[in-house]
């Protein structure tokens, strides 16, 4: 650390909660019931806690709280005065084993903008509490291995609030007089307090119901504002899809008699597992064909399923601490990952996760906020809901899944389900099951938890002309990451196979090799002509392979391979090698890459949606990464000649397709999905191909779509382009969505992702737009998120964009640290970039860490990507 950084450090540094340091609750709390006396401007929260003492020891009860203040303390019914606070704790000195504690507390939802804790959006009231919210409602111990039964009841304004909602299952209902009413809920099942939540609100249901296999009969509901209630079957029916899919591949089934799902528009991530009634941000609810793409119904479909899975890998088995947190995210985002690909094409669902890992994870890993996928230290742990956590953490399950083969894996996570229901568990019980129940040592598996950074592995196969052996040499090494300079090899489950490279034959079949030493050799025998390999098929193990396949092999393999994803992996990487050579020598021989996407969208064995995927280009962030340093100008020219080669190459091929793929009105089928893809993929080349009527073509598309998916590919056509058509269609998709925020964000997003050369200072006059603020988080993201994860923009030489997004991230930071910090990254990879940009990078990291009220959040991120 330099003498700089260190006179940006605040003067109280912010305390660092570290794993080791786990100790089991002092006090545990069997019973909860909550008195909500809800109203916008001033929430009374009036708490009982039945507490016991948790084994033998002369502590006080601790709860934590988060700035409110106490108006009275109970203990047994009677009021005390011997609390005192200590920091943020509520610190209450108790006789004996077991009291009832009371609490009484007024919060104001209508001023939370950090939307953590009960706030208000659109009008009604909410909650959202994981990690750290629910201290910010009632004082309570606000950690996860403290599970408690609750039951709720609300109080409010029967006209403003005639809908109110909470966890389990509903008791009770009346009227309050003075034009108020109440309800009360009971949740049989204890949890942590991070899976609490009420809303209140006037809302309409779209209903349905579920049986389970054991015949329990589940109402279930979608509750939106009125207007919204047409664009609610899609979650409904990907939530029934879901309840099945539990029981029939995991033999989980659900728990309560009732199941909601709540939208609203004001939310600080995707969505939110509270145990019988679901909070999510409206963009993973709200669908019609007119103004959500496939893209949207497929994420909605994901996010339905992967909340609804929490009930089991989150809820009825939860987090012991927050450093455990992939226990259930990684499990809960493979399992969703595995409902996804049997809705539809596993092969194109494997690629789409790969390439989200490649883009949010693989850089993380690579940067300054490196960490492990079972951290050991954080500042605020809202900073840890990453995609090392996430996506990472489900290849670590899906790694465990692809060593002990489909049956063991199942019986593995039957006995997990079983011995640690109703308890709060750790990353080690869940291996400790695998092993157990398959008997395989994962001894070495474990360090996947401990030790971060993306392992690197060359592969190089030996093959005497003539002979019958073929040797291939495998070597591994884990890059340094911030506080861990020396790593461990890794278990690697590699699943490779040999192609003959003079008959097109299959030379072996395939083979799982896990790689477990610093370098090993594999041999086959009888290979009777060259061998080409395909390794890590399937994405087996979440690594780099560094191989010495020619441009020859990997077209080869691109034409060949019987493995999908090893096919589009081949052709990524012959597009990546010459996209790299591009950028480094200012140019590069494009006809291998046009003459395998010419194969490719010739093979009549190829689904549409493979061959819209395959075709595509690695985004220029991506080709970046495989720079020693990034010329982010460098990088776009490249693609783009690479782009107009392949345009002007195959244009023919493009105009048929783009013709021949045109379809009746729209359907919702994975071949219209399939067609919509490829046509959208067709017109970007015929646009990239330069040709004079590519505006027109755009925007004739734009006007005929009977579907969002179709408009938004013009959209994004016209938007990427210098067209007499842009402004027009731009203005066209504004006002007709002006009433509708989820679309107005595409509108905001597209053109912040634009590849135009103006595109910096165009977002910067979005930014005084009167539809942007910074209240709402996919506002925010939409323009600021994009921006960020656009390379050519954001690294506009000059610092314009830099300076940019800190301002906006300064302003951010006082309304909601916790998107704030999320949009931060961009900055932190300026050690990827010449002298001049990282300068000016590290500039605005300084003047973020110097600002005196900056949240914890913020200085956590700020000052860790300058170290
Ligand atoms: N558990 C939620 C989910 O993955 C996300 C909660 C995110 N919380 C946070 N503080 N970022 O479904
Ligand atoms: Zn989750």
């Amino acid at each position: 650390m330099d003498i700089q950084q260190s006179l940006a450090q605040p003067a109280i540094a912010p305390a660092v909660t570290l794993r080791a340091d786990y100790r089991p609750p002092e006090w545990l709390v069997p019973e909860t019931a909550l008195d909500f006396d809800l109203d916008p401007a001033a929430t009374r929260v009036r708490t009982t806690l039945s507490v016991t003492r948790n084994g033998s020891h002369a502590e006080p009860l601790r709860l934590d709280g988060a700035g409110q203040e106490p108006l009275a303390v109970k203990v047994d019914g009677v009021l005390v005065n011997d609390w005192r606070i200590e920091g943020e704790q509520l610190v209450v000195p108790l006789a004996g084993d077991a009291h009832s504690v009371e609490t009484e507390v007024v919060i104001a939802p209508d001023r939370n903008t950090q939307l953590m804790g009960l706030y208000a959006s659109g009008g009604n009231l909410c909650t959202q509490c994981e990690a750290e919210g629910f201290r910010r409602i009632t004082f309570f111990p606000d950690r996860p291995d403290v599970l408690s039964r609750y039951r709720v009841r609300m109080t409010a304004d029967s006209a403003r609030f005639p809908i109110l909602l909470a966890n389990g299952d509903p008791v009770a209902q009346g009227d309050a007089g003075e034009g108020r009413h109440w309800a009360e809920w009971n949740d049989p099942f204890p949890k942590p307090s991070y899976l609490f939540a009420l809303v209140a609100g006037d809302l309409a249901v779209n209903r349905g119901s579920f049986t389970t296999r054991s015949g329990r009969e589940v109402q279930l509901g979608i509750w939106v504002r009125a207007s919204d209630l047409p664009r609610t079957d899609h979650a409904l029916h990907a939530l029934k899809l879901s309840m099945a899919w539990d029981e029939r591949v995991y033999g989980r089934e659900y728990d309560l008699d009732v199941f909601n799902i709540v939208a609203v528009d004001d939310f600080n991530f995707g969505a939110m597992e509270n145990k019988g009634l679901n909070i999510f941000n409206s963009r993973y609810i709200l669908a019609d064909p007119d103004t959500a793409t496939d893209y949207d119904y497929d994420g909605i479909a994901a996010v339905v399923a992967h909340e609804y899975f929490h009930n089991w890998s989150g809820n009825r088995i939860t987090c012991r601490d927050w450093f455990q947190l992939s226990l259930k995210e990684g499990f809960t985002v493979y399992r969703d990952q595995g409902f996804s690909a049997d809705q539809g094409s596993p092969a194109v669902k494997r690629i789409e996760d790969v390439r989200s890992l490649r883009a949010a994870q693989f850089p993380e890993d690579a940067g300054p906020l490196a960490h492990p996928v079972r951290p050991d230290a954080y500042q605020e742990i809202s900073n840890f809901y990453t995609a090392t956590i996430y996506n990472k953490g489900a290849e670590l399950i899906r790694m465990m899944a692809t060593i002990l083969g489909p049956q063991a894996f199942r019986a593995a996570t039957d006995l997990y389900f079983d011995r640690f229901d109703g308890t709060a568990a750790t990353c080690e019980d869940f291996v400790a099951c695998m092993e157990e129940s398959s008997g395989r040592d994962l001894g070495q598996f474990r360090l996947w938890y401990g030790q971060a950074g993306t392992p690197r592995v060359s592969a190089s196969v030996d093959h005497a002309p003539g002979g019958g052996r073929a040797t291939l040499r495998l070597a591994q090494r884990v890059p340094a990451t911030p506080g861990q300079p020396d790593k461990q090899p890794m278990v690697l489950p590699l699943k490779l196979r040999l192609f003959g490279a003079e008959t097109g034959r299959p030379l072996t079949d395939e083979r799982l090799v896990l790689l477990d030493q610093p370098a090993e050799t594999v041999t086959f025998e009888a290979i009777t002509e060259r061998p080409i390999l395909s390794i890590n098929r399937g994405f087996s193990a979440p690594v780099v392979i560094e191989s010495d396949r020619t441009a020859a092999d990997l077209a080869f393999l691109s034409a060949h391979d019987d493995d999908p994803f090893a096919r589009y992996e081949a052709m990524q990487q012959l597009m990546l090698d010459t996209l790299v050579a591009g950028a480094i020598e200012g140019a590069a021989d494009h006809d291998a890459v046009v003459a395998a996407i010419f194969n490719t969208l010739e093979n009549p064995e190829l689904d549409y949606a493979f061959m819209a995927e395959a075709v595509l280009l690695p985004s220029e962030s991506f080709i970046g990464d495989q720079l020693a340093v990034v010329d982010p100008e460098a990088v776009h020219r490249a693609r783009e000649t690479l782009r107009r080669a392949i345009g002007q190459g195959l244009a023919d091929s493009w105009r048929q397709l783009y013709a021949v793929l045109q379809q009746g009105p729209y359907a919702y089928t994975p071949d219209a999905k399939g067609k919509r893809r490829l046509r959208g993929v067709a017109l970007g080349y015929i646009a990239a191909s330069g040709d004079a009527d590519t505006g027109r073509l755009a925007f004739r598309q734009f006007e005929a779509a009977d579907n969002m998916t179709d408009r938004q590919a013009a959209l994004t056509t016209l938007a990427n382009g210098d067209y007499a058509e842009r402004e027009a269609a731009l203005d066209i998709f504004y006002n007709r969505y002006a009433d509708n925020s989820l679309v107005l964000d595409k509108w905001f997003q597209t053109q912040a992702l634009s590849s135009r050369a103006d595109t910096a200072a165009l977002v910067e006059q979005l930014a005084q737009h009167p539809d942007f603020s910074l209240a709402n988080p996919n506002r925010a993201r939409s323009l600021i998120g994009a921006f960020g994860v656009n390379q050519r923009a954001f690294h506009t030489a000059g610092g314009a964009g830099y300076r940019f997004l800190a301002d906006q991230l300064i302003a951010l930071d006082t309304l909601n640290p916790q998107t704030a910090a999320k949009l931060l990254p961009p900055l932190g990879r300026w050690r990827r970039f010449d002298e001049q940009r990282a300068a000016l990078m590290r500039a605005e990291l300084e003047r973020i860490v110097a600002v005196p009220s900056l949240s914890k959040d913020m200085f956590e991120q700020a000052s860790k990507s300058l170290e």
